[in-house]
C-alpha cells in the first residue's frame, strides 16, 4: 500500500519567525504523525531554522527548488548536497510557477529530478495542465509528454524514491479544485504512462500527489480517490489548522 504524503509548499512566504510558529503550531499536532507523510517546504532562508525545529519529529523537510550541478559558476542557486546539509528529504521540481516565470523545460527538470536522486534527495515533480490545454482536449497529451520528459531515464529503483505531484495550473491557488473524478481521471494515466515507461510493479508502487486549492473541506474526498495519493498544499498550508485538518483527512482515508 502506499503511504500517503502531504507536503505544504509555503511558495515565497514566511520570514524566519514566521517560519519557525509555522512550524512549531504543525510539531504540536503532527510530531509523531507515522500513517501520513507530512512534509513541509519553507523558503530557504528558513530552512535551517525548520530543521532544528522538527529534528526530532516524524516532519519531513523539504525545499522549493534547486539545480543541477553540483557547484560551480551558478550565481543564485543552491545544490542538491546544500539541501542535504540542511537535512532536507525532499525537493520540489519543476513546478508550474517555475515552469512559467523561470522557463523550465521538461529537460531542465528531468535533470533537476536525476540529480536530487544522484544526491538521495526524493524529488516530488509537478505536471499539469494550462486551462486553455484543458478546455481544448490536450490535458492527456500534455500531462503524458510532461510526465515522459521530466521522468526520461530515471530507472525502476529511483522511482520508487520519487513523487509525482499532479497540479492543474488553473486550480492552482486559484480556489477551483478540479473535482475528484477530473483529478481521480488524469493520475490513473500517469500511473499507466509509468506502466509503459518501466513496468506497472513500479508504477503502482509510485505515489501520486494532487495539488491545486486542495483545503480541508474537498480533502477527504480527493484523498479517498484509488490513485491519489496525498496532497501538494499551497495557500491552506500557511495556516496550521488548514494543513493539520488536511493531513487529518488523509489519516482518516488510511484507516478507513
Ligand atoms: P494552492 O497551491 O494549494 O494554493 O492551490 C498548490 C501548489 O502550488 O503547490
Amino acid at each position: 500500500m502506499r503511504k500517503p504524503i502531504v507536503a505544504g509548499n509555503w511558495k515565497m512566504n514566511k520570514n524566519i519567525a514566521e517560519a519557525i510558529d509555522l512550524v512549531e503550531a504543525i510539531k504540536c499536532d503532527l510530531a509523531q504523525t507515522r500513517e501520513v507523510e507530512v512534509v513541509v517546504c519553507p523558503p530557504f532562508t528558513a530552512l535551517k531554522a525548520c530543521s532544528d525545529a522538527i529534528s526530532d519529529t516524524e516532519i519531513r523537510l523539504g525545499a522549493q527548488n534547486m539545480h543541477w550541478e553540483k557547484n560551480g559558476a551558478y550565481t543564485g542557486e543552491i545544490s542538491a548536497e546544500m539541501l542535504r546539509e540542511l537535512f532536507c528529504h525532499y525537493v520540489i521540481v519543476g513546478h508550474s510557477e517555475r515552469r512559467e516565470y523561470f522557463k523550465e523545460t521538461d529537460e531542465i527538470v528531468n535533470r533537476k529530478a536525476k540529480a536530487a536522486l544522484a544526491a538521495n534527495l526524493r524529488p516530488i515533480v509537478c505536471v499539469g495542465e494550462t486551462l486553455e490545454q484543458r478546455e481544448s482536449g490536450q490535458t492527456e497529451e500534455v500531462v503524458t509528454s510532461q510526465v515522459k520528459g521530466s521522468l526520461a531515464d530515471i530507472g525502476a529503483e529511483s522511482m520508487k524514491s520519487l513523487i509525482i505531484a499532479y497540479e492543474p495550473v488553473w486550480a492552482i491557488g486559484t480556489g477551483k479544485t478540479a473535482t475528484p473524478e477530473q483529478a481521480q481521471e488524469v493520475h490513473a494515466l500517469i500511473r499507466k504512462v509509468l506502466a509503459k515507461m518501466l513496468n506497472q510493479d513500479v508504477a503502482d508502487g509510485v505515489r501520486i500527489q494532487y495539488g491545486g486549492s486542495m483545503k480541508p473541506s474537498n480533502a477527504a474526498e480527493l484523498l479517498s480517490k484509488p490513485d491519489i495519493d496525498g496532497g501538494l498544499i499551497g495557500g491552506a498550508a500557511l495556516e496550521a489548522s488548514s494543513f493539520v485538518d488536511i493531513v487529518r483527512a488523509a489519516k482518516e482515508v488510511v484507516e478507513a
